[in-house]
């Protein structure tokens, strides 16, 4: 059994061995940062996108859903600021030629100084303070005298011989079209680094022919790619991600209310998906991205610690202003409601936005790392016995109910493929019949199966199961017309 310091390398082990995560590319040795999900992991995944998109767009009436592409006009990027700011300070060891984000190269100091006891945490809260200070002002001759003057080394050379802070863009570069222009900055197209804006070009689109009325949103989730430098912590930190994002249109002047709504809103969410509110944090924003006039970070305890999940934003009327400003394109609303103060219209306007943004990946990451556990226990015989098991909820585990005949004759398999074919259209089945029950339980339990139901000689004589329940291993015997609801209300 594995213990706390080696339990997410069990956890990434898993992933692999049964069908949720491989490396991308393995066979070529993979590539640094970039994921596939496997059998198991493409259904969590999308049951994850199910739930979130369900959410948003069918739990609240003022929002609706988008499938924007990820190839979008140049001009966007330049209009939303990615290329200019959309990048991290990083700093270059000469002696190893490796490259660090500067906050994360400062950040990992501070947690070898924490170790040190009483003293070295002072140091350490001070340190980031520091850090926090120069960030916000991006004050990158100040970051370099604060590595040097604290003596922080390259993990790899074990040297402190740095170059200086520089900026470096995050985001993928590509060419679009077969012909070569005469200039070729004239073909690059970006992969875009997140999903948000092709929500922003398409504001009055969906505005108008969807009729919405301020305050309301557009939900989006979709594929996004940065070229992170450090890119680690298996799935929470990728070159290619998925984001889960909502863009809130309001009213100038009422984004703290909202930002207010959406911050507790969203917390409430992911506690509905099992998340244990002590592991839920908020960290509010020191040094604000470009667009935002407030934010923060719902974070989550993470295995290596406490870490991003989502950000919640209030990115004012910044992306609306820029694209009308590039585009020439009108980006305002008419609010015919009565404005209590003046007793008129508040009339035209850019309206302001509330952001919610999720990472798919990292919240599998999140489900994962709670889902799994090694368990050991001493069976009524003195006999020990042990199993690992995915915990994940019901309602989003890929495979919900596993059929299992006892035995492959005397008519069991008949019945289970009649029971498989009744529940299948519902809710994903997994039917199995080689190898001892137990033996199958195991597997079933170390993929995340919440309900098992076994046919065996006694289903013939009156047409009962067992159902047998992954999280306390109890087992039942139902009436085999019975199984479908008690599954489809399990899951609901
Ligand atoms: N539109 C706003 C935006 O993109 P962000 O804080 O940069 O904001 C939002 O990203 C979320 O996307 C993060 O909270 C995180 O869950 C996820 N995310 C960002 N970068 C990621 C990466 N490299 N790998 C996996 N998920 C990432």
């Amino acid at each position: 059994m594995a213990n706390e310091q080696n339990i997410f390398a069990e956890l990434i082990a898993h992933c692999k061995e049964y069908g949720y995560i491989f490396q991308s590319s393995e066979i070529y040795d993979g590539l640094s940062a970039v994921y596939d999900y496997g059998q198991n992991g493409a259904q969590l995944k999308k049951n994850i996108r199910d739930y979130w998109w369900k959410s948003m767009t069918q739990l609240h009436d003022n929002i609706v859903g988008i499938d924007a592409a990820i190839f979008m006009h140049p001009t966007t990027w330049k209009a939303s600021g990615h290329v200019d700011n959309f990048s991290d300070p990083m700093i270059d060891n000469k002696d190893s030629n490796k490259r660090y984000r500067v906050d994360h190269l400062i950040e990992a100091h501070a947690e070898a100084l924490r170790v040190k006891g009483d003293e070295g945490a002072k140091e350490a809260d001070a340190l980031l303070q520091q850090m926090d200070a120069l960030l916000a002002k991006d004050d990158y001759a100040g970051l370099k005298k604060l590595i040097d003057d604290n003596q922080i080394k390259c993990a790899v050379s074990k040297t402190a011989n740095w170059t200086d802070v520089r900026q470096f863009n995050l985001m993928f570069k590509t060419e679009f079209g077969a012909v070569a222009a005469d200039n070729p900055d004239e073909n690059i197209v970006y992969l875009r680094p997140e999903t948000a804006q092709g929500i922003f070009v398409n504001f009055l689109n969906v505005q108008k022919t969807g009729r919405m009325k301020i305050p309301f949103g557009i939900a989006q989730t979709g594929k996004a790619f940065r070229n992170e430098i450090v890119a680690r912590q298996f799935i929470f930190r990728m070159r290619e991600f998925e984001q889960m994002e909502m863009q809130f249109f309001i009213r100038p002047g009422s984004q703290m209310e909202w930002y207010n709504y959406w911050k507790e809103e969203r917390k409430r969410w992911h506690e509905s998906l099992g998340i244990p509110a002590n592991k839920l944090r908020f960290h509010d924003h020191v040094k604000l991205a470009h667009y935002a006039d407030a934010a923060l970070d719902i974070e989550f305890e993470f295995p290596f610690g406490w870490k991003e999940l989502e950000g919640i934003h209030s990115r004012t009327d910044f992306d609306l202003t820029q694209h009308q400003a590039y585009s020439k394109k009108k980006m305002q609303y008419f609010d015919n409601d009565i404005d209590p103060a003046t007793g008129k219209a508040y009339g035209n306007y850019v309206p302001y936005v509330l952001e919610t943004s999720v990472g798919l990946d990292r919240l599998f990451l999140t489900i994962m790392s709670l889902a799994y556990a090694e368990e050991k226990w001493t069976k009524e015989d003195g006999t020990e016995d042990s199993r690992v098991v995915l915990r994940i909820p019901a309602k989003i585990a890929p495979t919900k109910l596993a059929i299992l005949p006892l035995v492959k004759k005397d008519g069991l398999p008949e019945i289970a493929r009649e029971l498989m074919n009744e529940c299948k259209g519902s809710f994903m089945c997994f039917y199995e019949e080689k190898d001892a029950i137990g033996k199958r339980y195991r597997r079933m339990d170390a993929i995340g199966t919440p309900f098992c139901v076994t046919i065996d000689h006694q289903t013939k004589e009156d047409n009962t199961v067992t159902i047998r329940y992954r999280d306390n291993m109890t087992q039942e015997r139902v009436a085999i017309k019975d199984v479908k609801d008690i599954i489809l209300k399990a899951i609901s």
